[in-house]
């Protein structure tokens, strides 16, 4: 699919995004629960949008070239540099347009952007195990399975058992400036 043009673009996710994705979040609650809590007022979403203040979090919508609608969002979580290199993945596809591959190719162009631009060696994305779609997704992407993280992540309101995926950036990659040389 990377050879084929994409039908998606990834933008960034700005305060003025706020009622579009308020509305397609109430829209999609049934598609997110229970994986996935996003805001869905706008006093949630501003806080929301503070995670990305210091740059360790990273937020995007992937919208429809030919439409400009919003088929979902991405965050690039928990950005670490020095000899880790590494970030965490976090996404939903919004209702309307979910199920049409959109998030996949919105997803590979994260991957692209993630690798080649922030020069990230590693990514992973933790999923619970009966969490089909974003399995399926994953396993799409190229991604590795690592193993079970037991109680790893806060969900819906307890400490959920999560599956670890990972992918590295491709061999040619070299390593972003931060890195320490010694
Ligand atoms: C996980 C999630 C983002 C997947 O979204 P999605 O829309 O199913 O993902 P895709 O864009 O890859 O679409 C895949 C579907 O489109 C179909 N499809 C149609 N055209 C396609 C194309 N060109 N390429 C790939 N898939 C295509 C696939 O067959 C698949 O359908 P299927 O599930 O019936 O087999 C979505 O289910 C979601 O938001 N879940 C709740 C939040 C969540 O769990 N987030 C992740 C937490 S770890």
């Amino acid at each position: 699919m990377s050879n084929m043009p994409s039908r998606v673009e990834l933008c960034p996710l700005t305060l003025a995004d706020q009622d579009e994705f308020c509305e397609l979040v109430r829209a999609s609650v049934e598609l997110h629960m229970p994986w996935m809590q996003l805001p869905g007022t706008a006093e949630d979403f501003q806080g929301w949008m503070r995670r990305f203040d210091d740059g360790s979090n990273l937020g995007f919508v992937i919208r429809v070239r030919e439409t400009g609608e919003a088929a979902g969002t991405v965050n690039i979580n928990s950005i670490i540099r020095g000899r880790y290199q590494g970030a965490s993945l976090g996404y939903a596809a919004f209702a309307p347009s979910a199920g049409r591959g959109y998030m996949t190719e919105g997803l590979t162009i994260a991957l692209q952007y993630a690798f080649d631009d922030l020069r990230l060696h590693r990514l992973e994305a933790n999923i619970q195990p009966a969490n089909k779609a974003s399995l399926a997704v994953v396993q799409r992407l190229g991604f590795r399975y690592e193993g079970l993280s037991p109680a790893y992540l806060y969900i819906d309101g307890a400490w959920r058992d999560h599956e670890r995926w990972s992918i590295s950036a491709p061999s040619a990659w070299t390593p972003d400036p931060s890195l320490p040389a010694v």
